[in-house]
């Protein structure tokens, strides 16, 4: 399987969605970055837009990777895709994560629009409803890229998959572990704090206490948004999931 995370905005999720959905879930996925400046902690290989052609050959070395590509590379790739023929078959699916704000919205529709334009069927097309907060339902939420997507038919199904906001996502950042490692840390906070003398040392482990239950809080919808991603249906697309304009 090999997935590309992409939008034209940037602060979207891409970088959340392909380590903390995606790479965790797909056996033996390698995560490729292509990121000018920045590349997040490091631990991935990195390609500048312009390295196109040696991008291609990798893909067509590996079996499951996720592109993640940073807001700055967006256009370079996109316009490669374009001079280099049905380079976008290249990609079993294009992930595009959004946000409520509507800026993001717009540019959102807009990385959809081109996405078609350079060839990606709408069934090889996915959203990630992304910092979704459960005050606003997902149709009022995101309200504005919905009816794009309805009028426009680009995508299939687009409302499926969604992550709620969690401050987990910046914590974790910090701690340089996985969320998966966090939920699976058995320590016994709250006898480590009953145990622990000096007060900033309680804080402390109250803070582990804290991260270890939101990481636990937070992985079964990060398994349900995966499964309503329905990445097998990218393999074997049915024409029956088309969801019909409203
Ligand atoms: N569901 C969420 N809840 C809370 N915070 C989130 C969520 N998703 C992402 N964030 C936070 O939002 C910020 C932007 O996310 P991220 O870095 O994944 O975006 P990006 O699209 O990769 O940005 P860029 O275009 O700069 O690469 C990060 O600080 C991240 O921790
Ligand atoms: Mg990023």
């Amino acid at each position: 399987m090999r997935l590309a995370v992409i939008n034209f905005s940037g602060n979207v999720g891409k970088t959340t969605v392909t380590r903390h959905l995606l790479a965790p879930r797909i056996p033996g996925c390698e995560v490729v970055a292509v990121e000018s400046i920045n590349a997040d902690d490091g631990q991935s290989v990195t390609i500048r837009g312009k390295q196109f052609a040696q991008l291609q050959e990798f893909l067509q070395s590996v079996d499951n990777v996720v592109i993640d590509i940073g807001a700055s590379n967006v256009e370079e790739l996109l316009k490669m895709m374009r001079r280099y023929r049905d380079s976008q078959e290249d990609f079993d699916g294009f992930i595009v994560p959004t946000v409520p704000a509507r800026k993001q919205q717009q540019d959102t529709a807009a990385t959809l629009a081109e996405l078609a334009r350079i060839g990606v069927p709408p069934e090889r097309l996915r959203l990630v409803f992304n910092q979704f907060d459960d005050d606003s339902p997902i149709e009022r939420a995101f309200e504005t890229l919905l009816a794009y997507c309805n009028s426009s038919g680009v995508v299939v199904r687009p409302a499926a998959a969604f992550i709620s906001f969690n401050e987990v996502y910046a914590l974790v950042r910090g701690t340089g572990q996985s969320l998966a490692e966090l939920a699976a840390d058995r320590t016994d906070y709250k006898a480590e704090i009953a145990k622990a003398g000096a007060h900033a040392d309680k804080l402390a482990l109250a803070q582990r206490l804290a991260i270890q239950r939101l990481a636990r809080g937070v992985i079964p919808e990060l398994d349900a948004c995966f499964t309503a991603l329905d990445l097998h249906g990218l393999a074997h697309p049915s024409g029956d999931e088309a969801m019909p304009a409203t």
